[in-house]
């Protein structure tokens, strides 16, 4: 019996979006007989009933687009913002899934999105998810796709800079993306040869890099190249804000919860500034000229790499394999050379962050990249 399938795509976009709709949606069609419909942005599309037919024709020629054809959002189905206010969607998705007598729902997404497949996989939906973003922290998954583009992206800026860096000699203070894992910081600042990195799983104190400029200087090297994760930040910051975590963890009054809110508030609001205000000390502090390139949103766009094509195609054929076999409440891991079911609970909630110890953290003190610590 023919079996249906709805797809879409949730969180913040990424390179490989497009190959991994057509990885799953060639796949189900081509070798399994389903029948495929997407839902535009995210859950959002899902409450709404927005549909984009996903036929052999709207699959070819989106191998190799940027972003992704379904559009996509943050929202939640459990809370939706609809006319300035909070509902809760969940119904109205359950109703939708049902209308296409879906067989299974297909979330291409982040960490975010893998808790809100959880979430609808307890309420009874067919879920199976892929592992997407630029900052490669989703848990148990030896990759995410996304993250090699942005990556290249990264090295190439780095290494623009270089030159340029040189020729002034500046300090050039580069923000990579990564609020809360420094996988992209880290892996562009070792490919760029930074000569400082910092992510947010190393606190850094600003006082230990700009010794490691001025040791520089003192060899004749009148530049450095600083890669900064947009979540590093400094240890009296960290320490701060993971007090007013834990104060707002163990909040049990409103009043409580109203002032542990506000601190978070107020050491997050610092990390807004944290790389024009690093840039600027290690102004005082070296006498170097120094200036600030926020990478932004130039990381998530644009065409796939070839190894992020060839990864979105690997998750998306296999997640189509899994739907046949009836396969469900889990997400298509990369394995190796393949690909690994893992079920949604060991994966929602969790984030992958750099270990102290990973090689790339090894190398990296190896050729003398001062982390700031
Ligand atoms: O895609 C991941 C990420 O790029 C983070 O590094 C970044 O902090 C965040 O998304 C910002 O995305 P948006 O502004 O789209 O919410």
């Amino acid at each position: 019996m023919t079996k249906y399938i709805g797809i879409l795509t949730s969180g913040g976009d990424c390179p490989g979006l497009n190959a991994a709709i057509r990885g799953v949606g060639k796949a189900a069609q081509g070798a399994f007989d389903m029948q495929v419909v997407g839902f535009r942005d995210g859950f959002r599309g899902l409450m709404e009933n927005r549909t984009v037919p996903l036929d052999q024709a709207a699959l070819s020629g989106i191998l190799t687009v940027g972003g992704t054809i379904l559009g996509t959002s943050r929202d939640k189905p459990r809370r939706m913002l609809v006319g300035g206010r909070e509902i809760d969607a969940t119904g109205a998705i359950i109703a939708n899934y049902e209308k296409h007598h879906l067989d299974a729902l297909v979330c291409l997404g982040g960490g975010g999105t893998q808790k809100n497949a959880l979430y609808l996989k307890e309420k009874g939906i067919n879920v199976i998810t892929l592992p997407k973003t630029i900052d490669n922290d989703v848990a148990m998954t030896d990759v995410t796709f996304g993250f090699d583009t942005a990556l290249g992206i990264a090295t190439e800026a780095i290494d623009r800079l270089h030159s340029t860096a040189h020729s002034h000699y500046r300090i050039v203070v580069v923000e990579v993306m990564g609020h809360r894992a420094g996988w992209l910081a880290l892996g562009a600042g070792l490919a760029g040869g930074a000569d400082v990195i910092l992510l947010p799983e190393i606190p850094y104190d600003v006082e230990k890099i700009a010794e490691s400029i001025r040791l520089r200087s003192r060899m004749g090297k009148h530049f450095s190249i600083i890669a900064v994760a947009e979540g590093a930040m400094t240890t009296r910051d960290a320490v701060g804000l993971r007090a007013a975590d834990l104060q707002k963890q163990k909040a049990k009054t409103k009043p409580e919860r109203k002032k542990a809110k506000a601190a978070v508030a107020h050491w997050q609001s610092r990390h807004a500034d944290n790389t024009m205000r690093l840039a600027r000390q290690l102004e005082g502090l070296t006498g170097l000229e120094s200036r600030v390139t926020i990478l932004g949103y130039v990381q998530r766009g644009g065409a796939p790499s070839a190894v992020d094509r060839l990864l979105a195609t690997r998750m998306g054929t296999a997640c189509a394999d899994l739907i046949n076999e009836g396969v469900f409440g889990v997400m298509v891991a990369a394995r190796g050379d393949g690909t690994e079911p893992v079920p949604l609970e060991k994966v929602a909630g969790k984030r992958k962050t750099v270990p102290l110890d990973h090689p790339w953290i090894t190398s990296a003190r190896l050729v003398g990249t001062c982390l700031g610590d």
